[in-house]
């Protein structure tokens, strides 16, 4: 694997084995067993030109896992902020010899670019609405370690999925994996042009899911919050107790509490967001393996 920008051109089998080598990485750490230093003397190299918390700090831990050096721009502080081009900057990094980039940008299609740009290997940290593949892997992972299994899984997609980039990379894997994937979301908030079953009532399909995926408003990228909203569709204590017995909820962070999700929810032992973070530094590491041929 060269690149990691879209999940789109994967494939079933694929998506599998990484699901499965980074299930196996997860165990290992758990086990506070030392995984092969891979990487080492490698260098992964983060550009972040928009926030993160998860995806930042588990690529940086994934990369020093596996021996790799790290270096992390910081584009406040750094020369971007004095008018130094997007194209520039990338090839100011590349010049220096890092192994992976690894690129979020607030524009869609920007890691795309920094490949063509730099000619090294990207890994897309989430680019505007597009995509965020690692996200994706990573809850593949953390289904998959829950269930066992994808295949018959019933998954709502709740929420501003119009402005989601982690929607963007599920819907492209999730019904390759046998999962049936339903958006749930107000009227005018679902992709254009998506094949999948949509729905705006949340209520009359919660008693079917498996797994309620719950994402923030983004309200950076447009996204309103308003009282119907948060009445129509927030995840309260009322609601999970008409989800199925061994229903979960899944949700990307960052939460807004009180928004998508009621703090009861957030908290609850049928709440695999932290779980998701868990799987985080290990699926990330199977990436970085396989983005330097190494795995
Ligand atoms: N899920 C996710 O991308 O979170 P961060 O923005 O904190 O990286």
């Amino acid at each position: 694997m060269k690149d990691l920008i879209t999940l789109k051109d994967l494939g079933p089998s694929m998506l599998a084995e990484l699901v499965t080598e980074a299930s196996a990485l997860r165990d290992t750490l758990d086990q506070g067993s030392a995984p092969e230093e891979t990487l080492r003397g490698r260098v992964v190299a983060n550009l972040f030109f928009e926030p993160s918390t998860r995806t930042r700090l588990s690529f940086e831990l994934a990369a020093k896992r596996l021996g790799a050096h790290v270096l992390t721009l910081n584009p406040a502080t750094s020369s971007a902020s004095k008018g130094e081009s997007l194209r520039d900057t990338v090839m100011t990094m590349a010049a220096m010899g890092p192994d992976v980039l690894v690129v979020r940008h607030v524009n869609d299609g920007v890691p795309k670019q920094v490949a063509e740009w730099s000619g090294l290997a990207v890994i897309n940290a989430g680019d505007g609405t597009n995509e965020h593949p690692t996200q994706a892997l990573v809850d593949l992972v953390t289904l998959r370690r829950n269930f066992g299994r994808f295949q018959g899984l019933h998954l709502g997609i709740v929420g501003d999925i119009a402005h989601s980039r982690v929607a963007g990379s599920l819907v492209h894997a999730l019904p390759q994996l046998g999962v049936e994937t339903i958006l749930i979301a107000p009227d005018g908030w679902t992709p254009q042009g998506s094949t999948l079953p949509t729905t705006n009532r949340l209520d009359s399909v919660l008693g079917d899911l498996d797994v309620v995926y719950l994402l923030r408003v983004q309200t950076e990228r447009g996204g309103r919050i308003t009282d119907p909203y948060i009445g129509h569709f927030q995840l309260d204590k009322h609601r999970l107790a008409r989800m199925r017995e061994t229903a979960v909820v899944m949700h990307p962070g960052p939460i807004n509490r009180g928004v998508e999700i009621a703090d009861d929810v957030a908290d609850s032992s049928r709440s695999l967001i932290l779980e998701q973070v868990r799987n985080g530094v290990p699926t990330r590491m199977t990436v970085l393996r396989r983005v330097r041929g190494s795995a």
